[in-house]
C-alpha cells in the first residue's frame, strides 16, 4: 500500500538538530538551530518563567478546551506586545488568534488568505527562513521571491527590493521580517522601511509580518517599529508572533495571528474566518504556555523581571559577536568579518559555503545551515575560539 510513498529529504534546520544530537563527540557545537543556549551552553528556564510556573502548578486549575481563538487575556496581551501601549484604541482593528507557535499562526494566516485571495501569489524575502516557502506552499500559493540580501556588501539590497515589489500586483502578498532578519540579521533601517512600505501601500499589497524575536535586535518597542508603522498607516496586514524565543518556551509551541483591519467594521467577520481556519487544522489551542505567559505578563514585577531576562539575552549575543568576529579576524586577517558584529538578532550569514560547512560539521562537529546561517547564540566563552578556529581551517 505505501510502496509508492517516497522518502523524506529531511528538514535543513530540524534535520540538523537530529544529527546534531546523535553526534557523540564531546566537543560538538550546535549553531544550526535558533534557539537561545545560555552562557553554559543550556537553553534558559527563565526566572520568571520559573516563578509562573510554580504559581501555575499550585492553582490546579482544570484544563477544559480553550476558546477556538485561544485565551482572550493572552490575545489581548499578544496586541499591546506589537502594538505598544495604545492598544486599546486599537482593540477594533485587531482579530487577534492564538496559535500553534509561530509556524501554527503563519499557517492560519496561509490558509485564509489563500481561501479570500486565491489569485494571489505570496514573495519572501530572497533568502528566508526556508519553511516560510513550505508552509505557503502547503497552502496552495505559488511563491515567488523579491531580491534583499546584497552578497557582496553583505547589507541590503534596497533597490533591488523596491524594483521587485513596484512588480508585484495588486492584493499580492508580501512576507516581511520586521527585525532580525532570518537568515541573514540584516534589517533595512527606519527610513529604508518608510520606503519599502510606500512601495507596498501604493500597490496595495498585503503585508504578512513575520515577527519571532521581538527584542532581540533593539528593543520590545524599536523592534515593533514596521508593525506600528503599518497600523500608523491604516493598512490591512497579518502579523504572525511567537514567545518561543523570547520566553524560552519553544515545545510550548505559543503563538498568534494578528490581522489588523483598517476598516473596524470587518474585524468580526476577520476573526470569525480565522476561527474557522483553526477550527479545520488543529481546534483549538493548548494551554499550558499561555497560562506561564499570562501569569509573567500580568504580573508588574513579573514583567519587568522577564523583560530584563530578555535584555540579557540580546546583550550576550552582541557580546558574541564581537568575539567571534575578534577571533576570526586575527585567525583570517585576509578577510573581513565586520558582518557578523553588525549583524542582528540570533544569526549571522557567514558566506561560508556548502563544501565548508560539510567540512566543518565532519571535521570539527560544528553544525551550521548548509546556507551558511550560525546561530550566534549557540556561541559562548568556552566555545568561540574553538568555533572560529574551525572556521579558518575550512576557509582557508
Ligand atoms: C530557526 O530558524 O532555526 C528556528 O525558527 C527554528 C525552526 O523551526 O526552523
Amino acid at each position: 500500500m505505501f510502496e509508492h510513498i517516497a522518502p523524506y529529504a529531511g528538514d535543513p534546520i530540524l534535520g540538523l538538530m537530529e544529527k546534531f544530537t546523535q553526534d557523540a563527540r564531546t566537543d560538538k557545537v550546535n549553531l544550526g538551530v535558533g534557539i537561545y543556549y545560555d552562557e553554559a551552553g543550556k537553553i534558559p528556564v527563565l526566572s520568571s518563567v520559573r516563578i509562573a510556573q510554580e504559581r501555575v502548578f499550585a492553582a490546579h486549575t482544570a484544563t477544559s478546551y480553550l476558546p477556538i481563538e485561544g485565551d482572550r487575556i493572552y490575545r489581548s496581551q499578544v496586541a499591546a506586545l506589537l502594538f505598544g501601549g495604545d492598544v486599546e484604541s486599537l482593540t477594533d482593528s485587531l482579530a487577534v488568534v492564538q496559535t500553534v507557535g509561530g509556524s501554527g499562526a503563519l499557517k492560519v494566516g496561509a490558509d485564509f488568505l489563500n481561501r479570500n485571495f486565491s489569485s494571489s501569489s505570496v514573495y519572501v524575502s530572497e533568502p528566508t527562513w526556508d519553511n516560510h516557502i513550505g508552509i505557503f506552499e502547503g497552502a496552495g500559493f505559488n511563491v515567488g521571491q523579491y531580491r534583499y540580501y546584497d552578497a557582496p556588501t553583505k547589507g541590503l539590497d534596497l533597490q533591488g527590493m523596491l524594483e521587485d515589489l513596484n512588480k508585484l500586483k495588486r492584493h499580492d502578498i508580501v512576507l516581511l521580517h520586521p527585525c532580525c532578519h532570518n537568515p541573514t540579521g540584516v534589517d533595512p533601517d527606519h527610513r529604508q522601511w518608510s520606503q519599502i512600505l510606500d512601495v507596498v501601500q501604493q500597490r496595495e499589497l498585503i503585508p504578512f509580518v513575520d515577527i519571532a524575536y521581538q527584542g532581540f535586535a533593539a528593543s520590545i518597542t524599536e523592534d515593533a517599529f514596521v508593525i506600528r508603522e503599518l497600523a500608523r498607516r491604516k493598512m490591512n496586514f497579518l502579523v504572525s508572533s511567537t514567545f518561543s524565543k523570547t520566553f524560552s518556551l519553544y515545545g510550548e509551541r505559543c503563538g498568534a495571528l494578528t490581522v489588523h483591519c483598517a476598516e473596524p467594521i470587518q474585524t468580526a467577520n476577520v476573526l470569525g474566518q480565522l476561527k474557522f481556519t483553526v477550527r479545520r487544522n488543529y481546534s483549538s489551542p493548548p494551554t499550558h504556555g499561555m497560562r506561564l505567559i499570562v501569569t509573567v505578563l500580568s504580573d508588574p514585577s513579573l514583567r519587568a523581571m522577564w523583560a530584563e531576562e530578555l535584555e540579557s539575552m540580546r546583550t550576550r549575543i552582541v557580546t558574541m559577536r564581537g568575539k567571534l568576529c575578534t577571533a576570526l579576524s586575527l585567525a583570517v586577517p585576509s578577510r573581513s568579518f565586520a558582518h557578523v558584529a553588525e549583524q542582528r538578532g540570533m544569526f549571522a550569514y557567514t558566506g561560508l559555503t556548502q563544501t565548508e560547512v560539510a567540512a566543518l560539521q565532519s571535521e570539527f562537529s560544528v553544525y551550521v545551515v548548509s546556507t551558511g546561517r550560525i546561530c550566534i547564540a549557540g556561541l559562548n566563552n568556552g566555545n568561540v575560539d574553538y568555533v572560529a578556529q574551525a572556521i579558518a581551517s575550512v576557509v582557508k
